[in-house]
């Protein structure tokens, strides 16, 4: 009897040390962070930007994230879904990462879900908009530090209506950036209103605008919303001034039609509104502070993709803070970001269920080769986060 009842007693003991709570110990050893972004094609300069920023604050952190040195290994993804899952495979399997962090485009972020999902990689996305990745795609493992397709849309369709247009024409690339920017556009202008007339695209990265701004002049719009970024936002905006358009139908756009290309761009640019997460004038000290590092750093002028970048790189120091330098211990680096506000060059922005940015989106117009504050478009917007199951 007694036998039996210490026999039990030790039972209970052993039982309590093994689901007692361990102490976790510290990671050691570099931390591989694989880039995969476009290095070269129309989107070459927002990968440097993003690679630049997350660099930056990796740099002001002496070099490591949650007590781990942070080594690279990069992919040029040249912007082309069809070699993206051999390329995050490299970085995956050959190369054995423990953090991807890309890309740009969105039908190469949806490869990258694809394989984060089924391999259990952490993802970090510090661009692409691609509204599946943080709806139908959603993982604990995966985050992003920019936006939402749909996002700046809903943003810049507000202002729209607000601005009394009825009747607008849009003009894109077709694929996932372009339609879920016209989307979010007309959820929130259809809804006000108005009417979305003509959705007017080319496939990307095609820049042969002529024949659709021959199209825009003959159905005589309100008002042009148009979603393009990087080499082919530049030419749009040229040759919708040189079309005649700009004096005669306003051009509004996602605010990456401006970002990162107004030196190129030069007077076309001119007086455009655009809605951004970022802009050029916040004047707060912590974008100040942003501002004057990356320039001194890099003899440039940040904009948008390098904020992305960068907080790509806070949003991994706050996991990794967590988890003490582990990127496996994924419920705890999820729940840690879940909880967080990020300190951005942009404002203080939290962190959805669905792992996206709920942030303000500024309505911003261009002078003196710079995207302005004019005020705020959408305060503390969260995307719909549609299809999206955790
Ligand atoms: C995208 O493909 O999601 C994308 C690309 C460039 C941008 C924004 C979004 O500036």
């Amino acid at each position: 009897m007694k036998t039996l009842r210490t026999a039990a007693l030790l039972a209970a003991a052993l039982a309590a040390t093994l689901t007692a709570p361990v102490a976790q110990a510290q990671a050691t050893g570099k931390l591989k962070v694989g880039l995969m972004l476009p290095y070269t094609g129309t989107y070459a300069a927002l990968g440097a930007a993003i690679e630049n920023g997350f660099r930056l604050y990796v740099d002001e952190q002496g070099g490591k994230l949650g007590g781990r040195e942070i080594e690279f290994v990069k992919v040029d993804d040249e912007s082309d879904p069809a070699k993206a899952t051999d390329n995050v495979n490299k970085l995956v399997k050959r190369d054995n990462v423990d953090v991807l962090v890309g890309t740009v485009h969105s039908g190469v972020a949806m490869a990258m879900a694809k394989v984060a999902k089924e391999t259990g990689t952490l993802l970090l996305v510090p661009n692409a908009g691609a509204d599946a990745v943080t709806g139908p795609m959603c993982a604990p493992n995966i985050f992003r530090s920019s936006f939402s397709n749909w996002q700046p849309g809903y943003a810049m369709g507000e202002v729209a209506a607000k601005k009394g247009h009825k009747k607008v024409v849009t003009i894109t690339w077709k694929y996932a950036a372009g339609d879920e920017s016209v989307r979010g556009f007309k959820d929130a202008f259809e809804k006000a209103g108005g009417q979305v007339v003509k959705e007017l695209s080319l496939p990307f990265p095609n820049v042969e605008f002529q024949a659709l701004l021959t199209e825009i002049a003959a159905t005589k719009p309100d008002a042009v919303y148009t979603f393009f970024a990087g080499g082919g936002a530049v030419k749009f905006v040229k040759d919708y001034a040189a079309a005649g358009l700009k004096k005669n139908i306003p051009l509004y756009g996602a605010g990456f039609l401006t970002d990162g290309t107004l030196e190129a761009q030069g007077a076309d640019a001119d007086g455009l509104l655009t809605t951004l997460h970022y802009a050029d004038s916040l004047n707060t000290p912590r974008d100040n502070a942003f501002r004057l590092a990356y320039a001194k750093a890099y003899k440039l002028q940040p904009d948008v993709y390098a904020v992305q970048g960068y907080d790509a790189a806070q949003m991994l120091g706050v996991g990794l803070a967590a988890t003490k330098g582990d990127a496996g211990r994924k419920a705890e680096f999820a729940a840690a970001l879940e909880k967080a506000k990020i300190d951005s060059p942009r404002g203080m922005f939290s962190i959805s269920k669905a792992h996206n940015p709920v942030q303000d989106f500024y309505l911003r117009q261009v002078g003196s080769k710079e995207n302005k504050v004019v005020g705020v478009a959408a305060k503390a917007l969260a995307d719909p986060a549609r299809g999206c199951r955790m």
